[in-house]
């Protein structure tokens, strides 16, 4: 062999190592990152220690019911859109009379031309009834 020779795969082998190197490196990088995402995603199974901590609580984050009606009720019931009865007005007495057991119920399932939830799917029913509560509460 060739000194030439000789030295041109000595350094195509350290040229290799160095790549072999870098990769490597890359792969710690990799895991590094992979071990960081995890921590936010990571996921918790029942009987884990981490299970035990408290989950977050609804009603922690649970809206008002002025929050909601401003949200998605006032839209039709502070101006009586399609007959619905007007915020802050005798039109509450007289639904009142019908016992929030019936009014819960038409909010939740819609009546004529109210939709069901008045149009909020992501309100709870406590949200909900705290909405009917506060239109209820604003009858003259
Ligand atoms: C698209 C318009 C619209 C929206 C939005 C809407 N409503 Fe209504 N709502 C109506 C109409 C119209 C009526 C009257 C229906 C009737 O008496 O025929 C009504 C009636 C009601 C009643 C009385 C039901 C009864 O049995 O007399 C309740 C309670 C009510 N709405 C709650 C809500 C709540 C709570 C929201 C918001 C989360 C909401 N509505 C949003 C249109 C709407």
């Amino acid at each position: 062999m060739s000194k030439f020779a000789a030295k041109a795969i000595s350094t195509l082998f350290a040229v290799v190592l160095g790549f072999l190197a870098t990769s490597t490196m890359a792969n710690t990088d990799n895991d590094a990152l992979i071990e960081r995402i995890q921590k936010v995603g990571s996921v918790c199974v029942e009987g884990d220690a981490c299970a035990s901590a408290p989950a977050p609580s609804a009603s922690a984050a649970a809206r008002s019911g002025s929050d909601v009606y401003n949200a998605s009720c006032t839209a039709c019931h502070s101006t009586g859109v399609l007959g619905a009865p007007k915020f802050g007005t005798s039109d509450w007495t007289e639904r009142a009379a019908k016992g929030m057991e019936t009014l819960m119920h038409s909010a939740l399932n819609g009546f004529n031309a109210m939709p069901p939830r008045g149009t909020c799917a992501a309100c709870s029913d406590d949200e909900i009834q705290a909405a009917v509560q506060y239109m209820v509460d604003s009858a003259k």
